[in-house]
Parts: C-alpha cells; structure tokens; sequence
C-alpha cells in the first residue's frame, strides 16, 4: 500500500487537503521491522512519528526483572512518537513489533511543522490524545476495581468496539492478553475457556466473538 494511501486512513492526517497529504508524503519515509524488534526505546530522546503502515506493534514497560506490561498494540493506521515531540521528554514507553511491520516515519521537525500550519491537525491529535487517556483511566479501573474475569471481559468489549461490532479479529495470544491486564497466560486460558462454556463468547482460529454481550457487561462490572 502506498504512503498516501495509508496516511489518507489515519485520522490525523485524513481531512488534509490532497496537495498538503502529498507534502506530508513527501517528507515520511518508510522503514520495516522484523517480529520482535525493538522501534523505540523507553527514555530515548524523541525524533520522529510513526504510523503503522502494516503489522503490529505493542507499546510496553519492561520492570527490572523483564516482567512486561502492555499499555496498548497498535495496527495498520494508528500512530505513535507523539508524546515525546509535543512535550519534549524521553520517550515513555517501549514500542515492540509483535509481527514484521512495516512503518511510515516522520521526522520531528517535519510533524512540528505540520502541527503549526494546521489546526486541525492539533484538534485531531488532541481527540486522539482523549481517547487514549479514556482508555487508560478503563483500565486503571479495571484493575484496582475488578477480577481476572471482569478484565477479561472488558478487554474483549474494548477491542470488538474498536472493530466496531461482535467480532474481534485482532491477534492476541492469551500470554499477551495476560499481559495487558496484569495476569498470568494460565489465568486467561482458564478464563477464556470458562466464557466460552458459558456462552458469552466464541473462540475460532481466526477470531473470536461476543455471543452474549449483555452478560460479558454485566461481568466487566458495566451494568
Ligand atoms: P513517546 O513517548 O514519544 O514514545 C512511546 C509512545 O508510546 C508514546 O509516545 C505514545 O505514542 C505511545 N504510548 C504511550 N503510552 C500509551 C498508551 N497508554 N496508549 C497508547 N499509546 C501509548
């Protein structure tokens, strides 16, 4: 897929004018990462944005004794690097390909630049910005406020929303999903497991989907 067609689907850069995306375009270049590479380093100074063009990545913390917490995966179309271009600290996080990705890199003076000129860039960056927020303050929620069970629940909700239906196409291993809400890999096949017997969802090798969403709410403590 080319530049612009990526670029076109992201949010932040889609109400540009044709000529402005082109400019945009122009100054990215794209660079591949093997499954398992590190892109950035936590408390690295910041220079540039990226954009997933294909792939996955996973923005973590590593605790000294190599124990990982997920804050967030991120696909084709979502953005990372803001945060250490907009406020000028280290990078905050790991960001990790969980498969061979593909990404579309922009410099820091090139985003500053575009940030400047367009509003409504920064309104879209802002937005952006909120909705990560609301997802952070779920899931610190979620963990002080809820069981194994009731994260699970939530999770799977959170991410058949992001698709926009029942049906979570996204790959995640149980040791990931472990791993974005503080559990153990054994836990959340145990978990899983107990939903599907329970009718709430359905596990197939490709995805997985929400059979019964009212009660999945009522377990992630929404009702
Ligand atoms: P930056 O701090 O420059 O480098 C790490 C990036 O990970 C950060 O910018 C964000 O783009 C991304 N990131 C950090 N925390 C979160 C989060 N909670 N949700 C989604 N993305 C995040």
């Amino acid at each position: 897929m080319s530049a612009v067609a990526v670029l076109e689907k992201v949010p932040l850069f889609s109400q540009l004018a044709p000529a402005e995306l082109q400019r945009v375009v122009e100054a990215t270049r794209e660079r591949t990462y093997p499954k398992n590479s590190v892109i950035l380093f936590e408390d690295d100074p910041g220079d540039a944005l990226y954009v997933v063009a294909q792939g996955q990545v996973k923005v973590v913390l590593i605790g000294e004794d190599g124990r990982e917490v997920i804050l967030s995966v991120l696909g084709p179309s979502e953005f990372f690097g803001e945060m250490a271009l907009i406020d000028d600290e280290p990078r905050s996080a790991h960001v990790i390909a969980m498969e061979d990705s593909s990404l579309i890199v922009l410099r820091r003076e090139d985003f500053q630049g575009i940030l400047k000129q367009s509003p409504g860039i920064a309104v879209a960056l802002l937005k952006e910005l909120s909705r990560r927020l609301r997802r952070v303050d779920e899931k610190v929620g979620s963990l002080v406020l809820l069981d194994v069970n009731g994260r699970v629940a939530q999770l799977l909700l959170e991410l058949a929303d992001e698709e926009g239906g029942e049906r979570i196409t996204r790959r995640l291993t149980h040791h990931t999903i472990a791993q974005m809400i503080g559990s153990s890999r054994e836990t959340v096949s145990r978990t899983m497991r107990e939903l599907v017997d329970r009718g709430l969802i359905d596990v197939s090798r490709k995805d997985i989907t929400i059979k019964d969403r009212a009660a999945l709410e009522t377990a992630a403590g929404r009702s």
